[in-house]
């Protein structure tokens, strides 16, 4: 049995929806009223180490999907404890949802993933680290005022769909060759430029005005930060996986009116 941590997110549906036809699975969920529809639900909270034990029992295969606690202490708590859970339960393999850097790097974003990894090192259980890059969902360039703008100094994204890294997930959980493995996913390299001239309008780029999330990444961005591409997500996927140009063409397509 597969067992599928925060199960009701955005994630966590997508990874369920792909498992739901190959076998037995279970959600993993901390409100069961939220649960994916179609596959048995259990009650497993972060924040209750307990309920993740139980949840977790008979699992041959357990995703743990990271927690969004953006408090680092808390967040390596959450993750610490279903790791706990999991020797605890005596589950067959671990897959986790770790972050680009994590292996290496400990500081701000990659903090509570760097931990949670060593951990899974340390717990002795059978792995397979699943290290996301930024999600591409958030990131796809939209046109306005004729035009496609940003602040990245046109310089190249390696950003994910949620529905391949969801897939590749699922495909890891149900093949032994991923065991002892720590994949770097990244998606087909993209700049703002480039999808601009695919939706055949022009590019303008607009320097950052005030801090925030979005400005922060977009120094990452000018800096390079996420011009690395590895083919680990293609390879698991066993396919392509989807640019941002595509999807951006079929977002404007589907926003576009029908003229008859
Ligand atoms: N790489 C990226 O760009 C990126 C972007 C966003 C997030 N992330 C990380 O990837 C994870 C999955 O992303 P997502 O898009 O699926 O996020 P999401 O849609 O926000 O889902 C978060 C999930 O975590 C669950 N959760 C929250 N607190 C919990 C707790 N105490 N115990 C158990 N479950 C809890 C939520 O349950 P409820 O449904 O009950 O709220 C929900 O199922 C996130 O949690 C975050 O760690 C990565």
């Amino acid at each position: 049995m597969i067992v599928v941590t925060a199960a009701s997110g955005a994630l966590g549906r997508l990874v369920i929806a792909h498992l739901r036809s190959r076998g037995e699975v279970t959600a993993v969920v901390r409100d069961l009223a939220r649960a994916p529809e179609g596959v048995p639900a259990r009650h497993g909270d972060y924040d209750d180490p307990a309920s993740l034990r139980t949840a977790f029992d008979g699992a041959t295969r357990l995703l743990l999907i990271s927690s969004p606690e953006l408090d680092s202490a808390r967040r390596i708590r959450h993750h610490l404890a279903a790791v706990d859970a999991a020797v605890a339960a005596g589950v067959g393999a671990i897959a986790y949802t770790s972050f680009l850097g994590a292996d290496t790097g400990a500081t701000g974003l990659t903090e509570a993933h760097h931990a949670t990894e060593q951990a899974i090192l340390a717990s002795g259980l059978p792995y397979t680290m699943l290290r996301h890059p930024f999600y591409s969902d958030p990131f796809v360039p939209r046109v306005s005022d004729g035009a496609i703008s940003s602040g990245t100094g046109g310089r190249k994204l390696n950003t994910a769909f949620r529905s391949d890294l969801a897939e590749a997930a699922a495909n890891v959980l149900t093949g032994a060759e991923h065991l002892g493995r720590a994949y770097d996913f990244t998606g087909p390299l993209w700049s703002h430029p480039e999808v601009a001239r695919a939706l055949g309008v022009p590019y303008r780029e607009v320097p950052d005005t005030e801090p925030g999330p979005m400005s922060w990444i977009n120094g990452l961005v000018r800096a390079g930060a996420l011009e690395r591409h590895t083919g680990d997500l293609e390879r698991v996927l066993g396919r392509p996986a989807e640019t941002v140009a595509a999807r951006a063409l079929t977002l404007t397509a589907n926003a576009t009116p029908n003229h008859p």
